[in-house]
């Protein structure tokens, strides 16, 4: 049975990720920050406690995230899912809140890679072996014709890099890193006028997945497979 470690994991993407995977019967280690409030999600665990386990998880928190890599330190690891995100306050030019950036990169940009720092032995043992950095589209430098959204946008752009340079550095471990764009999603983030379901999102990024070999490290690809240039 493989194993996927999933951030983020009670409600929007996250959630729908958890579904999926278990579905297919994966164990699924469904990582959110309270568990006491995640009623989906623990909802969904009951349907199957031997495959989906709850764990307590701020990503933001660095201890917290290296006792959880200890406590699963002799599992393998095969897709290590960075999924947790926020967008930070949605203001324009001339009104930026300078308070909420670095709140917002340490969500977006050093999580994902300090859980790849903690988490990177566990996937290494995995036969899949392959960490899935949940970006967007709006971290696309080239793609970026539209301005604004300075804080959510270059925390995106910031992860990319490092997914990029962890690609290069775990190579030789066999690790691939990818980048993924979800599409623009009905959640609490995209809202309701957003273009795609959970549901489409996350059978398209799961289907990527599932095709993804160590060749595709350090790419940037859309739920659709479009590669998307950074
Ligand atoms: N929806 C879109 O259109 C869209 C587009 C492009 C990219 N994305 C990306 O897709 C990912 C999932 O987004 P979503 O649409 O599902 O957003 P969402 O519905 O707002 O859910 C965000 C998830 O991240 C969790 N989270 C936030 N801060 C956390 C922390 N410090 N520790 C642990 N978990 C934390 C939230 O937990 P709580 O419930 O505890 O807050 C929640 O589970 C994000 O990385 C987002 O940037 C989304």
């Amino acid at each position: 049975m493989p194993t996927v470690l999933l951030t983020g994991a009670n409600r929007g993407i996250g959630l729908e990720f958890a579904r999926s995977f278990a579905a297919d019967g994966w164990r699924v280690i469904a990582c959110c920050r309270n568990p006491d409030k995640a009623r989906d999600l623990k909802a969904l665990a009951a349907t199957a406690p031997e495959q989906i386990s709850v764990r307590r998880l701020d990503v933001t928190d660095g201890l917290k995230v290296a006792s959880l890599a200890r406590e699963l330190a002799d599992v393998a690891i095969d897709v290590l899912l960075n999924n947790a995100g926020v967008y930070g306050p949605r203001t324009g030019f001339g009104e930026t809140d300078y308070d909420a950036w670095l709140p917002v990169f340490a969500v977006n940009t050093l999580a994902p890679m300090r859980m790849a720092e903690r988490f990177v032995e566990h996937v290494a043992r995995s036969e899949r072996r392959l960490i899935v950095n949940i970006s967007s589209r709006m971290g696309s430098i080239t793609e970026n014709t539209t301005g604004g959204a300075y804080i959510y946008r270059s925390s995106k752009a910031a992860l990319n890099m490092v997914g990029k340079s962890l690609a290069i550095d775990l190579a030789e471990r066999g690790i691939a890193v990818v980048a993924f764009h979800p599409g623009w999603v009905q959640t609490d983030m995209g809202g309701p006028n957003a273009q795609i379901t959970v549901a489409e999102s996350v059978a398209g990024m799961r289907r990527l997945i599932d095709r993804l070999t160590i060749d595709d490290s350090g790419r940037f690809y859309a739920y659709d497979g479009r590669e998307i240039p950074w």
